[in-house]
């Protein structure tokens, strides 16, 4: 099994290079569905979960190259309509190509997705986006096979500003006949840096508040996109250094896509300077309390809950966190309540009494971001944490243990542990 292992205590210095987003690689390789031409993206970070995604495309028919943080994807025969299920099983985001296999090919079969187990996350509002483009919807066991003879493009009102179901839509109304707009949906930075990428490949699409204009072409064609700084790491980052009382620097990262992260840092005390680009979160001391609310974009980001959490257990009082995005966000509680935190979950409600110190202890990361918040309450503990579960943490954490080395973390990762 594999571990990592995380001599707490120690507090971290200096300036970590922020990868580009898995959020945005994820639809911006999808969106590769909608051209024959190639389509060429930057600051690809190296992680699990874009592995996956590039192999799936790699079995619907694209030739896939990838140097470092720069992949090409194009045509490499004829597109497949019918996705496996072991990417599809393996995340979520892999449901994105539905869409665009339809738009592409008028048919696509995909089974359900798979992904972090942080609640039912059903796929009502892709589907029921597609149907109002005029696309069948067969709902099968397991899987959902997609018909259309054309599609067209129309009015949609999300319930939810859902980031899939608004990137399922986009990238689908994007070859759809006549206009569509999508009301309520998701203004993400990631959602709007897939659409700079669309429009690169020709595509018309306009935002205004919640709603997204996007005008069908009949065919994209070939870009090159360099894909925006990762927020979730960038605000991982600046917890770790405010978890251990250290002074961490992120770049590049634009603070507008961070706000309310860094307003919730601010009101723990945490000094926060934003200069250009980069972001520097400097502790002046054991954090306070503070509440915050889990909120679509511009809102706090249900990703950071968890890691903001360990950190408010070590804060000085009582702080709260409602979750209003993933109501069964909290399996991250049990294992960093081994490390001797104090929280009680109510609902999608989350008490926090903060304590002085915590204990490094064995524990297991259930999912991605969970996984992050016991890394970052294992960098401030006292002892020895060790953690497992990686295949978790590395589907979303590029050159993790490098990073927090760099900044002075004792962490290391041991293949096999006993
Ligand atoms: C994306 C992010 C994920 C992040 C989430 C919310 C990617 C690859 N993943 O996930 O890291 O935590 O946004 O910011 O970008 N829902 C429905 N029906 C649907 C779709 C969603 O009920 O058809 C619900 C989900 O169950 C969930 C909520 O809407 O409660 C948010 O889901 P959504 O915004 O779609 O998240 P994802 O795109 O899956």
């Amino acid at each position: 099994m594999k571990a990592l292992l995380i001599d707490g205590g120690e507090p971290l210095r200096g300036t970590v290079s922020i990868s580009g987003a898995k959020n945005a690689a994820l639809p911006a390789c999808v969106a590769a569905l909608l051209t024959e031409d190639p389509v060429v993206l930057h600051a690809v970070p190296q992680l699990r979960d874009v592995s996956t995604i590039l192999y799936m495309l790699g079995a619907l028919g694209k030739r896939v190259v990838r140097n470092d943080a720069h992949v090409s994807i194009a045509a490499g025969g004829a597109l497949v309509s019918e996705a496996n299920a072991y990417s599809v099983g393996q995340m979520r985001a892999s449901f994105l190509v539905l869409g665009p296999l339809v738009a592409r090919l008028g048919k696509a079969v995909v089974p359900l997705p798979g992904g972090c187990a942080i609640g039912a996350r059903p796929v009502d509002l892709h589907l029921e986006g597609l149907r109002a483009l005029g696309a069948q919807v067969e709902e099968r066991i397991g899987s959902v096979l997609v018909t259309a003879k054309q599609l067209t493009g129309t009015s949609i009102h999300l319930p939810f500003p859902s980031v899939g179901a608004t990137e399922q839509i986009i990238m689908t109304a994007s070859l759809a006949a006549g206009e569509t707009s999508i009301h309520n949906a998701s203004i993400e930075p990631e959602v709007i840096d897939l659409i700079d990428l669309l429009e690169k490949m020709g595509a018309v699409i306009s935002v205004s508040n919640r709603t997204i204009d996007i005008v069908g072409q009949r065919s994209l064609h070939g870009a090159e996109h360099t894909l925006i700084p990762d927020r979730m790491e960038a605000g991982t980052m600046l917890l770790a250094g405010a978890i251990t009382q250290g002074s961490v620097s992120v770049s590049p990262m634009p603070a507008v896509h961070l706000e309310a992260f860094l307003d919730a840092l601010r009101a723990t005390g945490c000094e926060v300077e934003v200069d250009g680009t980069t972001i520097t979160g400097r502790s002046l001391g054991r954090a306070r309390a503070t509440s915050i609310a889990t909120a679509p974009y511009p809102g706090f980001p249900t990703d950071l809950h968890p890691p903001m959490a360990a950190y408010l257990a070590t804060a000085n009082g009582r702080s709260s966190i409602q979750e209003s995005v993933f109501e069964q966000r909290f399996a991250y509680t049990r294992a960093l309540s081994k490390m001797g935190t104090r929280m009680i979950q109510d609902g999608s409600s989350l008490m926090i009494e903060g304590v002085p110190t915590l204990s490094g202890r064995s524990v297991e990361a259930p999912d991605i971001r969970g996984g992050a918040a016991l890394i970052l309450a294992g960098l401030a503990a006292q002892g020895r944490t060790t953690i497992t579960g990686l295949d978790h943490v590395d589907r979303g954490h590029e050159h993790l243990e490098a990073k927090l080395r760099s900044l002075g973390a004792r962490i290391e990762r041991r293949e096999s542990i006993a």
